[in-house]
């Protein structure tokens, strides 16, 4: 079998499988077998493949097919222009996230050189901390997360993009890790933590529900639990104007802007690409 086929025969088999990006997750489960980017692909659609490529093909669409996210097939998933390492022990970053990096680092940019200390919690991949350390020279980052196996992955991203210096990671609930210490000098706090309410868990896509760790889904009753739970420490760290930035879902702007009382809190509710609720950016008063 050549690469024309190869690509020919999984889009096909993704296609019955009712795979809805099936024509790209072809060519990248192509790419991972045979180390060619899809320009490769192209130029060398006659080459043929050897018989372990194809089993080892064939393997990948078969668990594609069962329904297991590509970015846990390939072992990696760009976000911020950055590659990353994943597994299943974190979930896979999303681009929605973007928003929340790009809000951050214009407004540490905005600080100035003073502006150089920021915490990110429920860190998972990395993909926030490791981003923020990556496009700020002079930033130190705390990543935090309650799961040893997620702060792993972390840790190889963050040597991956040579940050590690720079890019703490602690093990543990919420801000807990953080010295108390570092009260009233945080610059920026991240926070991307689980916010799906638990009664919608069981109704999520099936590569979402039976692939990525629930540790990192599950948000509690209304979803917002743990955010409830960490807003007084955020508050405690970070500096007087500093600036905390929160992951929501659609439709939990408003019960997200009523956990912030206005004396302490001046917040605003920003849409993503889809114009959905995606950030809560709440300034510290
Ligand atoms: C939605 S994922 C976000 C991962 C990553 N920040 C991203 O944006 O791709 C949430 C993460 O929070 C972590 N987590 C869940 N509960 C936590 C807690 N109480 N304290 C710290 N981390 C927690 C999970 O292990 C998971 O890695």
């Amino acid at each position: 079998m050549n690469l024309r086929q190869a690509l020919t025969l999984g889009r096909e088999l993704l296609k019955l499988h009712n795979s809805p990006s099936y024509f790209i997750d072809a060519q990248v489960l192509l790419s991972k077998v045979t180390g060619l980017d899809r320009t490769g692909l192209l130029l060398k659609e006659e080459v043929v493949l050897t018989d372990e490529q194809q089993q080892q093909y064939k393997n990948l669409l078969d668990r594609r097919a069962w329904g297991e996210p590509v970015a846990y097939l390939t072992g990696s998933k760009e976000f911020m222009g950055l590659d990353f390492v994943v597994s299943p022990a974190v979930l896979i970053p999303r681009p929605d996230t973007e928003l929340m990096v790009e809000t951050a680092l214009a407004f540490l940019q905005s600080q100035g050189e003073g502006a150089c200390l920021a915490a990110d919690v429920g860190t998972g991949s990395g993909a926030i901390a490791v981003s923020l350390a990556n496009y700020l020279p002079g930033l130190q980052v705390y990543a935090i997360d309650l799961s040893p196996d997620a702060l792993a992955i972390a840790g190889q991203n963050a040597i991956l993009h040579q940050v590690d210096r720079r890019v703490t990671l602690l093990q543990g609930n919420l801000l807990q890790p953080i010295s108390l210490e570092l009260s009233g000098r945080l610059n920026v706090i991240t926070a991307n933590l689980p916010y799906i309410p638990s009664g919608e868990i069981a109704g999520l896509m099936s590569d979402v529900k039976d692939y990525e760790p629930h540790l990192a889904l599950d948000g509690g009753c209304d979803g917002l639990d743990l955010y409830r739970l960490f807003l007084p420490q955020a508050y405690n760290l970070l500096k007087p104007g500093g600036l905390l930035l929160m992951e929501i879902g659609p439709g939990q702007g408003e019960a997200a802007k009523k956990m912030l009382p206005e004396e302490r809190w001046q917040a605003e509710i920003k849409l993503d690409l889809a114009c959905r609720e995606r950030l809560v950016v709440a300034q510290r008063k």
